[in-house]
């Protein structure tokens, strides 16, 4: 038996001392013959576990553990964490341990034809989650109004994890949401790096509307996804203390595509990713004079102002120096706003500013892009 608790102490040592920097425990279950019981983080404070009569910090948990298996012959301890569970089974003799993880390579779909895709992020294991966030319902089925918000935040989500692999440096990555609404994206996509990628990250979503942070911080406490903050303000007005390494936006209506892409700038953020939702502020402000025979059709005209208005905010980008790929991230049957802004820093493209310069002669007044970066990088120096 002495044996046995030593090995004990050093089996729970390491697997505490794994998880000592971050918030990923979720709860710890111990099964004797004895009795069912069962340690909850914290909901307040996730340094804490609840038990019946118990707040035992994490610095105590091993001892506390310790303290409660000494005299049982045989036990269960099922150390439940995001991703991954560590069971001890514990003997009169030994106590053997198991690590299930929900690890599996990412399986990146080159060809995504409507209806025949596969979905990224796999319903069934990601179930707590997508039932938190409404997208699946009590029964386990992904809810018929919401499939195409699961598709849509399943595929930016591949899109994202494609140029997360290309980096070799993949420490802890911090994410700005704009615009972030109802947070679909932000939490589904904290779920795949934290529990199945394994990347440690903090996700921070920011929105103006008050109803949709409150109810966004609600899940967050659901789901105890301690690495998460929602602000509710203005894109315009964030603020951060520590890096951004990557901002998003998706359909963020109205200029916060442009405030999300303008932050990413002034933050210098290493990935800029947007999906633009509207593209009416340059409608009347390009010259299309060269194309009159084609831009005097409205559709067209529409058609070309929109890609026109989305080259333009590549361009920038890249006259930043970022490296600029352009993707239809869903079919377009799926929606219309289908196109894929990804941007890379630290691309040096010879001759990038001038042919930016060049694209904005064709603008009449402001642009949106600048005119927000202007702000941003003002009020930094003042
Ligand atoms: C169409 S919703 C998209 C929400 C989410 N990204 C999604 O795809 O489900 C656009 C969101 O952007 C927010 N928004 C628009 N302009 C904003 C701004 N300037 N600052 C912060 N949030 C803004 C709105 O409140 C809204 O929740």
């Amino acid at each position: 038996m002495k044996k046995r608790n030593q090995k004990l102490r050093n089996l729970l040592q390491m697997t505490f001392y794994r998880l000592k920097d971050t918030d990923n425990l979720k709860r710890i279950e111990i099964t004797s013959a004895r009795e069912k019981s069962t340690l909850q983080v914290d909901p307040e404070n996730p340094r804490y576990l609840l038990a019946e009569k118990d707040r035992i910090s994490r610095e105590e948990l091993r001892e506390y553990l310790e303290q409660q298996l000494a005299g049982i012959e045989k036990a269960t301890v099922k150390i439940i964490e995001r991703g991954s569970v560590v069971q001890l089974k514990i003997l009169p003799g030994d106590v053997k341990m198991e690590i299930n993880t929900q690890d599996e390579p990412a399986q990146h779909q080159k060809t995504p034809e409507y209806g025949t895709r596969q979905d990224f992020i796999r319903a069934g294991e990601a179930e707590e989650l997508l039932k938190a966030v409404g997208i699946m319902s009590p029964e386990g089925q992904i809810k018929a109004d919401k499939r195409r918000k699961f598709y849509q935040v399943d595929r930016f989500i591949e899109l994202i994890d494609e140029i997360i692999e290309e980096q070799p440096d993949k420490g802890k990555i911090t994410i700005l949401d704009c615009g972030c609404g109802k947070s679909y994206l932000s939490f589904v996509l904290n779920y795949w790096l934290t529990e199945k990628k394994r990347m440690p990250c903090k996700v921070i979503g920011i929105d103006d509307n008050a109803d949709v942070i409150a109810s966004s911080r609600k899940i967050q406490k659901q789901l105890g996804y301690h690495n998460m903050e929602f602000r509710q303000g203005k894109i315009m007005d964030f603020h951060s203390s520590s890096d951004i390494d990557m901002v998003l936006s998706l359909h963020a209506c109205d200029t916060a595509t442009d405030e999300a892409l303008a932050l990413g700038l002034h933050l210098e953020s290493k990935y800029i990713i947007a999906v633009p939702c509207c593209q009416a502020a340059l409608h009347q402000k390009i010259d299309f004079n060269q194309w009159k025979p084609i831009s005097k059709h409205n559709i067209f005209h529409n058609r070309l102002a929109d890609i026109f208005t989305d080259g333009l905010r590549a361009a920038a980008l890249e006259a930043y120096n970022y490296r600029v790929s352009v993707v239809e991230y869903v079919s377009p049957l799926e929606t219309p706003k289908n196109i894929m802004l990804r941007a890379i820093k630290g691309y040096n493209q010879p001759g990038a500013r001038g042919k930016y310069q060049e694209l904005k002669e064709n603008i009449s007044g402001e642009i949106p892009l600048e005119n927000f970066l202007k702000t941003l990088d003002y009020r930094n120096n003042d």
